[in-house]
């Protein structure tokens, strides 16, 4: 086993002066031939301190445990991250490459696969680059079943609320976009759904719900889409890209899980995609993709009269071609015993200092407006403060429509970094910016 050290020493230059806090130019020199990174470095590593300052974005700023970087050393010594292992094709499948880590990415996708009540004889999935990929398999699945039953080309049902990577990939796949109406909370109407369904009762309806939207937080109903789409061909991709992450080990776990609890079989969605980034603050972007197996067989079976390549001795049903090894055997990390016990501490600790900010600002600042839109949401909106608070706590903005007119609103995502002591300085800060 390698000292921490050592393995920082060989494992890059990044972690090396981010570790060690000061400016690194004989790393650089050694690396580039000149210092011109060190001074690049040397601000990184004097800035780490503010990041738990990071409210405005769904990103986990905490350090993950030492436990972790453990696992990494480990991964390291068996070659992981040191030469080039990588996943191509499906990790359910024997690879033609010897060098991958398709069991711990396997194992990973099993152990949430259950968090998340997929029947575990019957569940398929891979770690994609990040919750956007997961999305673009998600859609890319949803348009080739749809259009193997039906033999149409599905249309792409959304809200206005979901993330801008669900109208960037409808334009990829060359759908036509239907916008459903959200109800006051930021969710999908499912009066609307109803409504935009019998207008286009001759194409296949491709649902993307999502559950946590980009900056309300809001939730599109599952159980509520599915009684609209009773009767139509229709796919279902959840983007559950950062409420995914925590409330499975919340007790609204039900928002997520694929069964209903009152029928044990079928399932209430096809698809979900989780970031690993946001609410496990894995170190860099990957995403949870899941499914079923029997639906992905499905899949494949259409997919692979698009393309069968010989060359990898299998049918890989995944977009890319090459994909990371790395990131999923240390993502596996987050799906052991200790770590997932970690993880419900922080998802019911960071539900609380959402409740409690939204508290606190609605009593100390009725001005903003401020707003949540459910109880299962880690996100409070609210009238924008002045440009030095946005830009202190990295806030996002967004203009909202109010009375017809639009208004310049900002939200803190209560991630597990944002604690109940980096909450006061924000509250402070809030008051006397009020003059
Ligand atoms: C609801 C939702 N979906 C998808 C994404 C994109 O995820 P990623 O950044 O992992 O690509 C985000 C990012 O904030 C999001 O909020």
């Amino acid at each position: 086993m390698f000292s921490r050290r050592r393995f920082l020493g060989l494992g890059g230059i990044g972690m090396l002066a981010l570790s060690s806090g000061c400016q690194p130019p004989f790393l650089t020199r050694s690396v580039h031939g000149s210092d011109r990174f060190a001074d690049s470095l040397g601000r990184k590593a004097s800035r780490k301190h503010l990041k738990y300052r990071v409210l405005g974005y769904p990103i986990n700023m905490n350090d993950p445990p030492e436990e972790f970087f453990a696992w990494r050393r480990e991964l390291f010594q068996a070659g992981i991250d040191a030469f080039a292992f990588n996943n191509v094709g499906n990790p359910f499948k024997t690879s033609p490459i010897p060098y991958n880590t398709h069991d711990f990415e396997r194992e990973t996708i099993l152990v949430f696969g259950k968090r998340f009540d997929f029947p575990t004889d019957d569940t398929w999935g891979f770690l994609s680059h990040s919750g956007t990929d997961s999305n673009m398999h998600g859609m890319y699945m949803g348009r080739t079943v749809l259009q193997s039953r039906t033999g149409v080309l599905p249309k792409a049902y959304f809200t206005r609320e979901a993330h801008y990577s669900v109208a960037v990939l409808r334009d990829l796949l060359g759908l036509e976009a239907v916008i459903v109406r959200t109800s006051p909370d930021g969710g999908m109407d499912p009066g609307d759904l109803g409504r935009k369904l019998t207008e286009n009762a001759n194409f296949p309806a491709l649902v993307v719900a999502t559950v946590g939207t980009t900056f309300k937080g809001a939730i599109d109903n599952i159980d509520l889409i599915q009684q609209q789409l009773r009767s139509h061909a229709s796919y279902v991709h959840v983007d559950a890209a950062l409420f995914g992450g925590y409330l499975p080990f919340t007790p609204h776990a039900a928002a997520v899980s694929y069964r209903s609890g009152k029928t044990a079989d079928s399932g209430r969605y096809d698809s979900i995609a989780v970031s690993c980034h946001k609410f496990f603050g894995f170190p860099s972007p990957a995403g949870l993709f899941i499914t079923k197996q029997s639906l992905f067989d499905e899949f494949t079976e259409r997919f692979s009269e698009i393309h069968n390549p010989e060359y990898i001795h299998q049918v890989p049903g995944t977009i890319t071609c090459s994909r990371d090894a790395v990131k999923p055997a240390e993502f596996y990390y987050f799906a052991t015993p200790p770590a997932l016990a970690q993880q419900t501490e922080q998802a019911i600790q960071m539900l609380k200092n959402a409740a409690y900010l939204w508290e606190q600002l609605r009593t100390h600042f009725p001005h903003l407006s401020p707003m949540r839109a459910n109880p299962l949401s880690n996100t409070v909106y609210f009238r924008s403060p002045g440009d030095a608070i946005v830009q202190k706590y990295s806030l996002a903005t967004m203009h909202l429509e109010i009375d017809d007119k639009p208004v310049k609103f900002a939200h803190v995502v209560v991630m597990p970094h944002v604690s109940q002591d980096v909450l006061a300085e924000f509250l402070a800060d809030l008051q006397s910016s009020r003059g």
